[in-house]
C-alpha cells in the first residue's frame, strides 16, 4: 500500500495542512479543576505537534458556564469567557511553533444526560433535550478489558473483595433486562460501589428550556469567534457520542414536541442554528465542521441513513464536509458486546443481530471517572495551576 498521499499537503477551506495526519480529539483529564489548560495540557499538545501531525484537534472544550452543563468529573477544559483565552492562546502559539502544525478546537455546549451533577452542588441535574435517563449496559462496560480492570481495582480498594464478572458477561439479553435480574444486579452493584451504581443507572436529566438552548447557540457562536481570534485554525462542533447535541439528533433521547424535536430537521435545529450563528460571526471561509456519529447503533437511535440526512442539514447551514473519517462509537444502549444482539424490543430497529464495526467505547464510564471521587477530594487542597 502506498501512503505517499498521507504526507502531501491538503486545503480545507482557507486552511492549509502540511500533511493529512490529524490527531482525534481526546480528553486526557489534564486540565485543572477550574478548566484551565495548564502546563500538562500544554506539554501534551506540544509533544504531539513536535511528533509531526498536520492537524491536532483538541479535546471537547466546554463553552457552557452553567452548573447544569453536566458536571466536572472528567476535568473538562473550558472556554466560557475571556479568562480562558490567554491560556488557550499559549497552547495555540506553542503548537504553531512546530513546523506549521495547525490546531482545531472542539467546542461543546454540554454533556446532557451523560453528565453528572457538579461535585460542589449535587442537586443540580444536567440539562438534556428530554428527561430520558441513561442506562449503561454493564456487560458493555465489563466487556472492555480496560474498564474491567479499573472496576475490579475500584471494588478491591473499597471492599477488599476480588470481583469476578465471567458469569455476568455470559448472560443473554432476555435475562439481563428482566425486572428480577435488574433488581438483583442493582443491589449487587450498589453494595460494591455507590459511584459505579450512579454511573450505570443515571437519574433522569432535566429538560432544557428553549431560552437555554438559544442562549447556548449564541455562546457557541461567540466562543467560536473568540477561538479564531486567539489563533485557532479551525473549529469542530462536538456533536457525536451521545453528548448533548447528539441527544437532540436522536429520537430515542429527544422526545420534544417544540421546534427542537420531532422531524430530523427539527432535531437538527440546535446544531444547524449553531452552525448558522457561527457562520454569521466568522464568515464562510473559516474551517468550521461538526463531528457526527455515523450510526449510533443504539435502540431507537439513528442509523447511517439518518446520519447522512443530518450531514446534509449541517452542510446546508455552512458546515464543511467532513474531511477526516468520522467515527462510529457505540452508545451505552447499543447491542451488547457479548451476545451481539440488540436490546430493543422485538420488531424495532436493532432487534436483528448487528456487528459493531468500530472499537466500542462506553462513553461515560471513563476509567478515570470510577476513581474520580478520590481525586475530587484532593482538589480542595490542590492549588489551581492557572488562575485568572
Ligand atoms: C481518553 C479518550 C478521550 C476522548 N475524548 C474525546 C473528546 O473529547 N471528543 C471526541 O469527539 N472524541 C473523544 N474521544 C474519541 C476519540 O476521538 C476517538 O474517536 C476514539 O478513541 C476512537 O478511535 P478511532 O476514531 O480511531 O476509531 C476520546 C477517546 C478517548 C480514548
Amino acid at each position: 500500500m502506498n501512503f505517499d498521499k498521507l504526507f502531501e499537503p491538503i486545503k480545507i477551506g482557507s486552511l492549509e495542512l502540511k500533511n493529512r495526519i490529524a490527531m482525534a480529539p481526546m480528553n486526557m483529564g489534564y486540565t485543572d479543576p477550574l478548566g484551565y489548560p495548564g502546563d500538562q495540557v500544554l506539554a501534551h499538545y506540544a509533544t504531539r505537534a513536535r511528533g509531526g501531525f498536520g492537524l491536532l484537534i483538541t479535546e471537547a472544550v466546554m463553552i457552557n458556564p452553567h452548573e447544569w452543563y453536566g458536571g466536572d468529573t472528567m476535568n473538562v477544559s473550558h472556554l466560557t469567557d475571556y479568562r480562558y483565552y490567554r491560556f488557550w492562546s499559549k497552547v495555540v502559539e506553542t503548537v504553531h511553533s512546530y513546523d506549521k502544525c495547525k490546531i482545531c478546537i472542539q467546542l461543546s455546549p454540554g454533556w446532557g444526560r451523560q453528565g453528572h451533577p457538579p461535585v460542589s452542588n449535587p442537586s443540580v441535574y444536567p440539562a438534556a433535550p428530554s428527561a430520558v435517563p441513561l442506562h449503561i449496559d454493564l456487560r458493555n462496560v465489563l466487556g472492555n478489558k480496560g474498564w474491567m480492570s479499573q472496576i475490579k481495582k475500584n471494588i478491591k480498594e473499597t471492599t477488599g473483595a476480588d470481583a469476578n464478572f465471567d458469569e455476568l458477561l455470559k448472560i443473554p439479553d432476555e435475562v439481563y433486562f428482566s425486572e428480577e435480574f435488574q433488581n438483583n444486579i442493582k443491589k449487587m452493584v450498589m453494595g460494591t460501589s455507590d459511584f459505579l451504581y450512579h454511573n450505570i443507572w443515571r437519574e433522569a436529566p432535566r429538560e432544557i428550556t428553549v431560552e437555554e438552548i438559544k442562549e447556548l447557540e449564541g455562546r457557541m457562536a461567540a466562543q467560536a469567534e473568540a477561538a479564531f481570534s486567539i489563533g485557532f485554525d479551525a473549529v469542530e462542533i462536538h456533536s457525536p457520542h451521545g453528548y448533548l447535541l447528539h441527544q437532540f439528533l436522536s429520537p430515542m433521547m429527544n422526545k420534544r414536541v417544540d421546534e427542537y424535536g420531532g422531524t430530523v430537521e427539527n432535531r437538527a435545529r440546535f446544531l444547524t442554528n449553531i452552525i448558522r450563528k457561527i457562520r454569521a460571526k466568522v464568515g464562510n471561509d473559516r474551517p468550521v465542521w461538526c463531528r457526527l456519529s455515523g450510526d449510533d447503533l443504539s435502540r431507537e437511535g439513528f442509523p447511517m441513513k439518518t446520519s447522512a440526512r443530518l450531514r446534509l442539514c449541517a452542510r446546508r447551514r455552512g458546515s464543511m464536509p467532513s474531511t477526516f473519517p468520522r467515527v462510529v462509537i457505540r452508545l451505552p444502549e447499543a447491542p451488547s458486546r457479548t451476545t451481539g444482539k440488540a436490546i430493543s424490543p422485538a420488531g424495532q430497529r436493532g432487534s436483528r443481530t448487528r456487528q459493531v464495526c468500530r472499537p466500542s467505547f462506553p462513553i461515560s464510564l471513563h476509567p478515570m471517572n470510577v476513581l474520580r471521587p478520590l481525586r475530587n477530594s484532593q482538589w480542595t487542597s490542590c492549588p489551581s495551576a492557572a488562575s485568572p
